[in-house]
């Protein structure tokens, strides 16, 4: 049997502070009303003040590596994806690697925006599946509240996102179980369909006054633009990523689609005509927490005890890049 990665245990972190829609029409101009007819959102979690992205990547690491009744010490590898980090550089991942007590772990960041979980769990995979490394944490972690900007220039994207991390780790198997295939794509074409502009290197000095003026520094998006495309793009991948290893819909468990907004996974569950019992969803508490969505739902699913082991489960993305990707695992 061939040598596969397998989910060995699964951990979330969500921070204490819940921000309900109402929270957010005090100190801007939006509504309950407006944010749940367009996105499903009825609250998020926001950081306190000197939580980093680290602290949450923390949190959900060590919950990952107790589900798997490992230490830290038995890592051979860390993998995080994360667009938001604590500091321009280095990224997430040596702070994590510090703060889990690991002096020489190797330790990597993967910047992919919302598809970013999928990108690692496609790395991290690599490396298993090679024999390379033997136990490797993927976790996803993105402190977005801080950038954030709560006014009526940035609403259309300030009342979407919030703060989380979810990881898990991954060990070989030859029982037939673990990740069977995994898609991952870009198409750097729509780069700016999605983005925040600065600050950054294109920029003498990363950015200025007079650009932190003009809000290049509030992330932009073409709602409608990105929204068709997210719902093109996931199922083709998905049934892509099914196919490739001659399965079909009806073979999977549990269908685990990124947390952007409720209806695009209502559109892309309609297209799919999949079973609505078979579909997760956790938006309307969370918002988007871009690459951690995807880890803090599948732990949220296991810890409810819906996911069995043995079960066939899908993990699909879409997001700035724009990427998207797919990967399913038997669990
Ligand atoms: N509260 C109230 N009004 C808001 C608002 C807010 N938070 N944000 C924007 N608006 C206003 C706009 O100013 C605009 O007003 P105008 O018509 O007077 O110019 C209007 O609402 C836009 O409404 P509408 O065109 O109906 O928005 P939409 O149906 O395109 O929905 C999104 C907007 C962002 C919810 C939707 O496009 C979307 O979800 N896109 C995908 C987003 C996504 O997935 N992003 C992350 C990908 S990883």
């Amino acid at each position: 049997m061939a040598l596969r990665a397998k989910v060995l245990g699964t951990g979330s972190y969500l921070p204490p502070k819940v921000v309900t829609n109402d929270d957010l029409a005090q100190i801007m101009n939006t509504s309950d009303e407006w944010i749940q007819q367009r996105s499903g959102i009825k609250e998020r979690r926001f950081v306190d003040d000197g939580m980093m992205t680290s602290d949450l990547a923390l949190e959900a690491s060590r919950a990952a590596l107790a589900s798997a009744g490992l230490e830290a010490g038995d890592l051979d590898m860390i993998v995080v994806a994360s667009f938001t980090p604590d500091h321009y550089f280095p990224g997430v991942s040596s702070f994590l690697q510090r703060k889990l007590g690991l002096d020489a772990t190797p330790a990597m960041d993967l910047r992919c925006q919302c598809t970013g979980f999928v990108y690692a769990l496609q790395t991290a995979r690599a490396f298993v599946e090679s024999g390379i490394y033997q136990r490797v944490l993927v976790c996803g972690s993105e402190l977005h509240s801080r950038g954030l900007e709560f006014s009526d220039r940035g609403r259309d994207t300030a009342v979407l996102f919030g703060d989380g991390a979810g990881a898990l780790i991954l060990g070989p198997s030859e029982e037939g179980d673990g990740i069977l295939n995994c898609r991952v794509y870009a198409q750097g074409e729509h780069a700016e369909r999605l983005w925040m502009d600065a600050p950054g290197l294109a920029y003498q000095g990363l950015t200025n006054a007079e650009m932190i003026a003009e809000g290049r520094q509030v992330p932009a998006m073409d709602g409608r633009f990105v929204f068709k495309h997210a719902v093109a793009r996931m199922p083709e991948v998905l049934l892509a990523t099914l196919a490739e290893c001659d399965l079909g819909l009806d073979d999977v468990d549990h269908f685990l689609f990124h947390q952007a907004n409720l209806r695009i996974n209502e559109m892309v569950a309609k297209k799919l005509q999949a079973d609505p019992a078979k579909v997760h969803n956790n938006i309307h508490k969370t918002g988007n927490t871009s690459a951690a969505t995807l880890p803090i739902l599948l732990d949220q699913v296991v810890s409810e005890g819906k996911l069995k082991r043995g079960e066939l489960v899908t993990m699909t993305g879409f997001g700035s890049g724009f990427t998207w990707g797919s990967c399913v695992f038997r669990y």
